[in-house]
């Protein structure tokens, strides 16, 4: 008995808690209901009359040693605890480091705030479409070609209901909703499924303007170009306009800006030709205005539609547009846009 006895003071004394679940081995062990502890007072029962007095002082002092060992450890670990949770105030504190705007709203804010001087309102539609406002309202025969230029992602089929491949369907709402005359600038996120490269994405923004009302010519509308390209790019900008085909505008033009990189000389940007393109314009056609109870004998008027992307990798000289998607903070923070 004596023998366990000293054995089991050796265990407590050697014992070393390197966490709270071994301080609760601990107490299990020696000190719980079934601990050897415990077991040591049942055989204490066998223990001879004349050994009783000696036996169970050591036995009451091996259960004293104990508890104050416990009570030792745990002491041990709250004051760690404590420790843990004081502040140290005089750490230097971690820099939050203010944002930026991403460089697509500053570029889009810009040509929203040139087109506000030219009196246009912003109007703004749903991402999610019909067919009629995507493709028919705009004058996409059905079955016709023109709906292939724009791999559409279907939402469902019959009815075709779809992710907008371009803003121009903000235009069929707005016709619908706005009192005439119109003039409206619209923003806007646009979806197509193409191969995503340095040039494309599935996903990009699109900037549109749409102005409707008596005798508007194609004079304003090349005015108007000229005006933007010359306050966006800079005074000495040159513009070009080459025809084209769009379903919804006839005439239609695609209108090319002189490379503000080079200069015009010639660059890799503008691949030598001195000249990119910008966007795609046009007088709104007959048909369209028709579709849209708009009378157009008595009513006319100019679109256009550019890639903001592509504006912006323009502006500050940006060669992979996948680069605006990453959210690469290193990227992002270069930018800084006064007064936007
Ligand atoms: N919606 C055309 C596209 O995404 C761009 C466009 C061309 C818009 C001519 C217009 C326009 O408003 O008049 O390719």
């Amino acid at each position: 008995m004596i023998k366990n006895i000293q054995r089991i003071q050796k265990e407590i004394e050697a014992f070393r808690a390197t966490s709270r679940e071994e301080i609760e081995q601990f107490r299990v062990n020696f000190l719980g209901k079934k601990g050897s502890i415990a077991t040591l007072f049942e055989t204490f029962k066998e223990v001879a009359v004349e050994e009783k007095r000696a036996v169970g002082q050591t036995l009451n002092q091996l259960k004293t040693l104990a508890q104050e060992k416990l009570d030792s450890m745990k002491a041990t670990f709250k004051e760690q605890d404590n420790a843990e949770k004081t502040i140290d105030v005089t750490r230097p504190g971690e820099p939050t480091r203010p944002g930026s705007r991403h460089p697509l709203s500053i570029v889009r804010n810009e040509i929203i705030e040139i087109f506000a001087r030219m009196g246009f309102a912003v109007s703004e539609g749903p991402e999610i479409e019909d067919d009629w406002h995507n493709f028919t309202a705009l004058n996409f025969p059905e079955e016709h070609p023109a709906r292939d230029m724009q791999d559409t992602f279907f939402i469902s089929k019959s009815p075709d209901i779809l992710l907008h491949t371009h803003t121009s369907s903000v235009q069929v709402r707005d016709m619908e909703d706005q009192s005439l005359p119109i003039r409206l600038v619209t923003p806007g996120r646009v979806f197509r499924n193409e191969a995503i490269s340095a040039r494309a994405h599935c996903i990009f923004h699109q900037i549109e303007a749409l102005y409707i009302d008596r005798g508007v010519s194609f004079a304003d509308l090349k005015q108007t170009l000229d005006f933007f390209a010359r306050e966006f790019f800079g005074p000495t900008t040159k513009v070009r306009l080459r025809p084209s085909f769009f379903p919804f505008t006839e005439p239609s033009a695609e209108m090319d800006v002189s490379c503000s990189l080079c200069g015009g000389r010639g660059c890799n940007v503008c691949k030598g030709t001195g000249w990119l393109e910008i966007m795609g314009c046009g007088m709104v056609d007959p048909n369209v205005l028709e579709r849209n109870g708009i009378d157009p004998e008595k009513y006319s008027g100019f679109a256009l539609g550019m890639g903001v992307e592509r504006v912006a990798m323009l502006r500050y000289g940006v060669r992979d547009l996948r680069i605006f998607f990453e959210n690469d903070a290193r990227f992002l923070e270069q930018f800084t846009a006064a007064g936007f």
